[in-house]
This record gives C-alpha cells, sequence and structure tokens, in this order.
C-alpha cells in the first residue's frame, strides 16, 4: 500500500515508518517539525535504505494536504500529527484543540474527497478516564482530566460519527498505553523538548547526570508497592501494531488497545532501568502529582485475536534501548 503518515518524523511515527517499509509498503511523510527534527529523515534512510518522501506541511491546512492526495495515489492514512503534551494542554487549551481536532477533521475529509478508505488514529489509554484496570475497548469512557485528553475522546467521536455517515470510510482507532524505548540502534527514540515530564525520559536524563534526581509522585497508591502502575510498551512494538492496524483495516470503527496487558510500577521501572544498564538513579518520594490515577493497563485481547498482534518486547528491552538513546543522542 501507499500510506501517508502525518507526524511521521516523530517518536511513535518514525517507529511505524520502519515497520511499514519493512512490510514493504510505500510511505509518504507529512510533517510541520513542530516536535521533531528533519535530521529523523536521515536516520530513516540509515535504518530501512530508502528515503521516503516527505512533505513539510500543516495537516490544518487543506490546501497543501490536497496537493498531496492529487499528486500521489493514497491507499490509507495513519494518523500521528498533533500536540501531545498534557501540562502544556492546560494552559494552551486552544491551540491543542485547534491542532488536534481541525488536523483530524481536515484529514477525514481530504481522504473521503479522493476516496481513501483506511484511516488509522492516534488515540490514548487516557480516554478511559479513571476506572479500574484492566481497559477494555468496550467499557464506556469517562471524562479525561485535561484538554489533551479531550482532544482524543472527541477525535474518536468524531471520527466514528463520519464512518457512520460514509459506508466507504473505515477507521481504527488505536489507544496506546505508555510508549516508550527506542530502536534498537540507538538513532531513533524519544527527545522531548525541556525537561521531560514522562517517567522514561526523565529517568535516563537522571542517569546521565543531566538532572539531579528523579521525584516519585506518591507512595501511598493501593498498588503493589504504593507507587503509580502503568503499561509501558515497547514502541517497536508499538510500531508493530500499525501495521497490522492498516493491513486489517476494511470497514466501520474498529477500536483496539496497544499494550502489553501487564502493569509495571516505578520503583520496579527503576529498578529495572538501574539493573538492566548498571547505573544509579538517584530519587526521592514526593506528593502525587495532580490528575494521575492509581493504575492504569491494557487488557490487550482483542488485538491479539483480531489483529494478530502483541507486545513481545519486556521491561529489560525498553530500559535497555531507552538508554542506549539517551548516551547516543540527547
Ligand atoms: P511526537 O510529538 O513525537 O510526534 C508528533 C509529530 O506530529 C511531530 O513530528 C510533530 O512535528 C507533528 N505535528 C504536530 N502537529 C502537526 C500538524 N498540525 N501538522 C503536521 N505535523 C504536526 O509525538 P508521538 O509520541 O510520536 O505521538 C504521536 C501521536 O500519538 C500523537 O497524536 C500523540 O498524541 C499520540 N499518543 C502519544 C502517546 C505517547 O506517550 N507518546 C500516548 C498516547 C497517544
Ligand atoms: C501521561 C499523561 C497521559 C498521556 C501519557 C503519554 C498525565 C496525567 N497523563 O500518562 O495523558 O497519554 O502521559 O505517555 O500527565 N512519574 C513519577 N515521576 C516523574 C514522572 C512520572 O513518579 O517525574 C510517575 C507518574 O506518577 C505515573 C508514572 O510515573 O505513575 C508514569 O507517568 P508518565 O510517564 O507521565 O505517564 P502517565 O501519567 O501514565
Amino acid at each position: 500500500m501507499k500510506i501517508l503518515v502525518t507526524g511521521g518524523l516523530g517518536f511513535i511515527g518514525s517507529h511505524t515508518i520502519i515497520e511499514l517499509i519493512k512490510n514493504n509498503h510505500e510511505v509518504i511523510i507529512a510533517d510541520n517539525l513542530i516536535n521533531s527534527k528533519i535530521e529523523v529523515l536521515d536516520k530513516l534512510c540509515q535504518i530501512t535504505g530508502i528515503k521516503p518522501a516527505f512533505y513539510q506541511i500543516d495537516v490544518t491546512d487543506e490546501e497543501k494536504l490536497t496537493e498531496i492526495f492529487e499528486n500521489n495515489k493514497i491507499d490509507g492514512v495513519i494518523h500521528f500529527a498533533g500536540l501531545k503534551s498534557v501540562g502544556e494542554s492546560v494552559s494552551k487549551p486552544l491551540e491543542y484543540y485547534y491542532n488536534n481536532l481541525v488536523s483530524t477533521m481536515v484529514l477525514s475529509k481530504v481522504c473521503i474527497k479522493y476516496g481513501v478508505q483506511k484511516f488509522v488514529f492516534s488515540s490514548s489509554a487516557t480516554v478511559y478516564g479513571d476506572q479500574p484496570s484492566p481497559l477494555r475497548e468496550d467499557m464506556e469512557l469517562k471524562k479525561t482530566t485535561n484538554p489533551y485528553g479531550e482532544t482524543k475522546a472527541m477525535s474518536e467521536r468524531i471520527l466514528t460519527d463520519t464512518v457512520n455517515a460514509n459506508k466507504d470510510f473505515a477507521v481504527s482507532l488505536l489507544r496506546y498505553f505508555n510508549p516508550v524505548g527506542a530502536h534498537e540502534s540507538g538513532l531513533l527514540g524519544e527527545d522531548p523538548n525541556g525537561i521531560p515530564n514522562n517517567l522514561m525520559p526523565f529517568v535516563s536524563k537522571v542517569a546521565k547526570g543531566q538532572l539531579k534526581k528523579l521525584s516519585i509522585f506518591g507512595d501511598d497508591y493501593e498498588t503493589v508497592d504504593g507507587t503509580g502502575v502503568r503499561d509501558y510498551i515497547h514502541v517497536v512494538d508499538l510500531a508493530k501494531g500499525h501495521v497490522k492496524a492498516i493491513e486489517k483495516l476494511d470497514s466501520g470503527v474498529n477500536i483496539y488497545n496497544l499494550g502489553t496487558g501487564r502493569g509495571t510500577s516505578v520503583l520496579e521501572l527503576i529498578n529495572a532501568f538501574m539493573k538492566v544498564n548498571a547505573v544509579d538513579v538517584p530519587y526521592e518520594i514526593v506528593g502525587r502529582r495532580p490528575g494521575d490515577i492509581a493504575t492504569c493497563y491494557a487488557d490487550a485481547d482483542k488485538a491479539e485475536k483480531e489483529l494478530n498482534w502483541k507486545a513481545e518486547l519486556g521491561i529489560e528491552e525498553m530500559v535497555r534501548d531507552a538508554w542506549k538513546f539517551e548516551q547516543q543522542n540527547v
């Protein structure tokens, strides 16, 4: 297939492009570089031997997006482009709603105009809100706690209504759990601007000595050791899930959790990082972070049954690859 990947130079998009190319798909990238670097294109070429066509455009720009569809016979799209910082979404709600919702609407509109049936969307486990894990795709969604989460819930609704009104349009809503890790080459990984908010990039920077110590947000949750439990998934496993999802997609709205189905606590993750990488990660326990929940992990059975996909890499590979990338690049 010829697949348009929006946000293809970002963390998850770039890893997905490698897996698409490995599976003999042709890739076109649209990215405005708001949270990525053009050098990623060369790294993709280094890893795959292929340099995909790249368009530096904003996906909210209907005219520029239309040009791509005019000039290419596209079979499907994977829509990663979006802003993703929870904290920033609270201080800049309009930017988040505009970017994440308008990009989704414009892209689906252009897909329908050009008869492109397959649309894969990057959603998030955040749409489940605070309810008991394991989280299943058929659970009712609960209110999210921030504008970023709302953009994911709203995008899911917009795409669902659009499929209901257009029988030739099909959507896969992929709810990611906590993507971490990096490509085994050490060339690609997660490189957030400024001080990281998420656990794994923060841990990597502490291990490197760039940040003094990690603050663990609470040790009084009802979990195995009192710290928060999440379903960390290696970004390469996540990328493979996208290939399966777009290859399988033929009609309707299809929702899949992409997680491992296993929960890991903050302390378990830090201990694995120190042991596997033989480095020290100083930490202290501080108060809970507002908006955090105790536990969040997937029921991953549906993706296994219907997509024949299942995460294969464990916490050891995640911490190993995150550290390798940190040492080589950031
Ligand atoms: P990322 O920021 O690394 O990648 C997103 C890419 O989209 C960047 O390259 C950015 O430049 C581009 N982009 C943003 N807005 C754009 C626009 N209007 N037009 C063109 N390009 C635009 O993020 P990521 O971690 O790779 O996440 C990809 C998607 O998955 C996002 O939609 C994100 O919300 C979603 N998601 C991420 C996580 C996570 O933990 N990383 C979890 C759940 C869902
Ligand atoms: C966060 C977002 C979620 C988003 C996801 C993307 C919030 C409230 N939620 O999820 O919407 O989809 O990122 O990956 O921001 N922790 C520490 N110290 C730190 C950082 C994190 O103890 O410095 C803990 C957290 O309390 C949590 C766990 O580590 O228990 C994971 O945190 P994080 O990586 O930020 O992800 P989530 O909170 O699950």
